[in-house]
């Protein structure tokens, strides 16, 4: 029997499609070279922007039409089935089954676990996911939806796989979570039960205070990922380590302190900054306003000299008018991103965006800014 993997979606999709493969390779499956090879096809789902999940439909009713004499079975797992599966009335879950009669069965991600070693196509470069799902409700978002609420991995279980990967060769490792340095808050919760003790103690039994950022204002749940990074960086065949995607709200002092004393993290970071004018922002429930952003920026490059930064960004947000977008303009001015994943803004069901506000942008008016922004940003 053979299986075909179609991935949609971002790098956390690609590491979860590794783990798929495996769950498919444990059971006897062999990798199909092509969709009309297989028996069995998972799609692995993206629902972060309607075109996206467009695709996925068009997908199976192309793979029913291009596989006439040898229909395979279709297996949907990933992001939809997850928003369809954790929605409470049932109906989005119901709604999904009759648009995809073709589908045989839907798989949620949870189901695949992390007990087989991931198969990773390149040799030397692995996606390790640190966490999976997010608390933080950014207004327009799905993920915290479609993924639930933020777990993070054991300590130890990330430490072990790295150092299994290292010594079978690979140098880079990049940890994948949707607020991949708020890495740890659920594992302090449960493990310091005497909040006063306020201390925490690694699998290697190292004692660490978690890392509480102040720097935005607001008192933010303390984490663990710094000492996350600087346990990896111990182990030395791991030449290059690398994180997605941090959020500003969590980029603590001390994470900037780890990234200094170890040349092994990579000095491009990618910091999504979705707006840069303090309406949108607000609107969006980012936790910071574009000069807290900006200070951010700066005092990372005053303690990284050669550090670069990429970025996502949403045009077309509701209300953002010319003036508001213009300041997303001063922003990504003043920080001189070297790259930036740009979306037009896509009103996605259940989100507090879609319900509270309209989508009064035209389509022809974020095709406008998509570009103004990729031509100053990416060309
Ligand atoms: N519309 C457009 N872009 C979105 N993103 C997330 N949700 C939406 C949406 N509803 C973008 C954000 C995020 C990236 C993964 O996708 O920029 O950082
Ligand atoms: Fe979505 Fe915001 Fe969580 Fe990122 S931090 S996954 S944009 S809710």
């Amino acid at each position: 029997m053979k299986y075909f993997i179609q991935t949609f979606g971002c790098q956390m999709n690609l590491a979860d499609s590794e783990r798929i493969a495996a769950y498919y390779q444990a059971r006897g499956f062999k990798p199909a070279a092509s969709i009309e090879e297989a028996d069995e096809i998972v799609i692995n789902t993206c629902v972060v922007r309607q075109q996206a999940e467009d695709r996925i439909y068009g997908l199976v009713r192309n793979i029913r039409q291009r596989c006439k004499a040898n229909q395979p079975r279709i297996v949907i797992t990933g992001c939809l089935v997850g928003a369809a599966s954790r929605e409470p009335t049932g109906m989005l879950l119901k709604k999904m089954k009759k648009r995809l009669t073709e589908v045989d069965e839907f798989l949620p991600i949870e189901e695949v676990g992390f007990s087989y070693p991931q198969i990773r196509v390149d040799k030397t470069r692995a996606w390790v996911p640190v966490s999976n799902g997010c608390n933080n409700f950014c207004t327009y978002c799905i993920v915290p939806f479609s993924r639930g609420q933020e777990i993070s991995r054991p300590f130890d279980e990330i430490i072990d796989e790295v150092k299994d990967l290292a010594a079978r060769g690979y140098k880079e490792i990049t940890f994948l979570g949707q607020n991949v340095n708020s890495y740890g808050a659920d594992l302090i919760k449960s493990k310091i039960k005497d909040q006063r003790s306020k201390f925490y103690t690694l699998s290697n039994g190292r004692r660490v205070k978690p890392v509480m950022v102040k720097h935005l204002g607001k008192k933010r749940i303390p984490t663990l990922f710094p000492y996350l990074l600087e346990e990896i960086c111990k182990i030395a065949k791991i030449q290059k380590v690398s994180f997605l995607s941090a959020n500003p709200w969590d980029f603590s002092d001390k994470l900037i302190e780890v990234i200094v004393k170890n040349p092994k993290i990579d000095r491009h970071i990618h910091l999504p900054v979705q707006s840069g004018d303090d309406e949108i922002l607000r609107r969006m429930n980012r936790w910071y306003t574009a000069s807290q952003y900006l200070n951010l920026i700066k005092k990372i490059k005053s303690k990284i000299p050669n550090v670069t930064f990429g970025t996502d960004i949403i045009v077309g947000f509701p209300k953002e008018t010319k003036k508001a977008f213009e300041n997303t303009v001063k922003l990504c001015k003043k920080v001189g991103f070297r790259v930036a994943y740009i979306a037009k803004y896509s009103p996605r069901p259940g989100t507090a965006a879609d319900k509270a506000f309209e989508d009064n942008v035209s389509y022809k008016e974020k095709t406008c800014r998509f570009h103004i922004l990729d031509q100053l940003i990416n060309k």
